[in-house]
């Protein structure tokens, strides 16, 4: 079958790398794809993700039968709705409405509320006294997030009161939209990938964790993921099957409930609370990076899968033993604004590496062109290797000091 992934960053590098194994896979379509993809799929430049009629002309060219969709904007913006109802074309992903379970916190938090799953607690605000005044009453530490897309940037952790009110300025003014303000919960976090369609889940049994904050040590700000590894064996599986049992299975009982059809990845950000695990986010999507260590780590057919949980067949996946860890490289002053055009050399570890944001000039070199750059990843038999194998592959990316950083601590919990 001929399969296309939609999006253009890391995420969607590893899709089309997993893909290209599949033996139930004949052509790969990258739409738009990036500059790391040539080598195992056919790259559309030209067509963005958010082009819904340009993306079936050529799927509909290429008698695409799948199309998956990486990226939660075109999700948000109802790329399955107009593929599958216009087109006819079979879409891996969820429709707008259930792609709400990312773009809309609110929803997700009172569907969550219905359901008795355990969450922060929270409240929503249109009105900038009103939240004000709620933050005083509560006080610090409180966190502060906007109602919609904000490719992990739009939350602010505050610790202290001086840190919630300007976050609530930051926030509230910057396009005068609904936030959304939360308990703080304590503890340590992982990813779980879920594989749903309906009332039908597969859970990876494998978990990940990101590392949100900017720099070393948890600090400065959050961003779309600062790198990743798998397993997270010191977190116990326990907490994998609590989170299972007490959230996956009720939410998607409660979607099915509620009239939703969901169909695609649902990612659980989960917490580890003394309380037991809480959500802290679901997301309707892949994360990035956690699906480039995920599907590195995976063994099994994506192709098939696919075709299972389509079919809502039980089945196993399994994983690699050893750890894999990815580190990110981001170009100087991300999450905020930041340079572009500057110049990345990774030949000697290509195989290794996840281009998120890189394009290629005249010459072909690669260049900048995000803020995300490129996930470098490293495996190994135990954590402590795969961490070291990790940072001696950035080390052999060159670029001119200060054009990029990256965190020098990814898998510190783990260690
Ligand atoms: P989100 O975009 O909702 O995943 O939030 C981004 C990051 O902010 C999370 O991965 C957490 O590290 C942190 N965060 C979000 N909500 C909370 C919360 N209620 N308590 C503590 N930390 C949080
Ligand atoms: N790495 C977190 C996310 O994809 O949202």
């Amino acid at each position: 079958m001929n399969v296309a992934v939609i999006g253009g960053g890391g995420r969607e590098h590893a899709l089309v790398r997993k893909f290209a194994e599949s033996r139930k896979v004949d052509r790969i379509f990258a739409i738009p794809g990036n500059a790391g993809m040539s080598d195992v799929a056919e790259v559309i430049h030209g067509v963005t993700e958010n082009d819904f009629e340009a993306i079936a002309g050529v799927c509909l060219e290429n008698e695409v039968e799948w199309v998956v969709v990486g990226p939660e904007a075109p999700l948000t913006e109802g790329i399955v709705d107009c593929l599958e109802d216009e087109y006819g074309i079979r879409v891996f992903g969820p429709r707008k409405k259930e792609a709400q379970m990312e773009s809309s916190k609110a929803f997700t938090k009172e569907l969550m509320e219905k359901y008795d799953i355990p969450t922060a607690k929270f409240a929503r605000f249109g009105d900038h006294d009103a939240a004000r005044a709620y933050i005083e009453s509560h006080g610090a530490p409180i966190v502060l997030k906007k109602d919609g897309l904000a490719a992990g940037k739009g939350v602010v952790v505050a610790m202290d009161m001086d840190q919630a009110l300007a976050g609530l300025d930051e926030l509230m003014d910057e396009d005068g939209s609904p936030i959304v303000i939360e308990e703080f919960l304590e503890g340590e976090e992982f990813s779980l990938m879920v594989l749903v369609n309906g009332e039908y889940t597969h859970s990876f049994e494998m978990i990940a964790q990101d590392h949100k904050r900017a720099f070393d040590g948890d600090t400065g700000p959050n961003t779309g993921g600062m790198g990743a590894y798998a397993p997270v064996s010191h977190i116990d599986e326990a907490h994998r099957t609590e989170a299972i049992e007490k959230i996956i299975k009720p939410v998607t009982k409660g979607m099915v409930e509620e009239g939703l059809d969901y169909f695609g990845i649902l990612y659980l950000g989960a917490i580890v609370t003394a309380e037991g695990v809480k959500v802290i986010e679901f997301n309707a999507r892949f994360g990035d990076p956690e699906a480039q260590i995920l599907l590195s780590m995976m063994e099994d057919d994506l192709g098939e899968v696919l075709e299972k949980v389509h079919r809502k067949e039980p089945f196993e996946l399994s994983f690699k033993p050893g750890c894999m860890v990815g580190v990110m490289l981001a170009s100087r002053g991300y999450p905020k604004s930041y340079q572009k055009e500057k110049y990345v050399e990774f030949d000697t570890i290509r195989e290794n590496c996840y281009i998120s944001g890189l394009r290629q000039d005249m010459e072909g070199l690669y260049m900048t062109s995000g803020g995300r750059v490129l996930l470098v990843t490293g495996y190994g038999e135990t954590v402590e290797q795969a961490v070291k194998t990790a940072y001696e592959n950035v080390g052999q990316v060159k670029f001119e000091e200060g054009d990029l950083f990256f965190r020098k601590d990814i898998a510190h919990r783990a260690l």
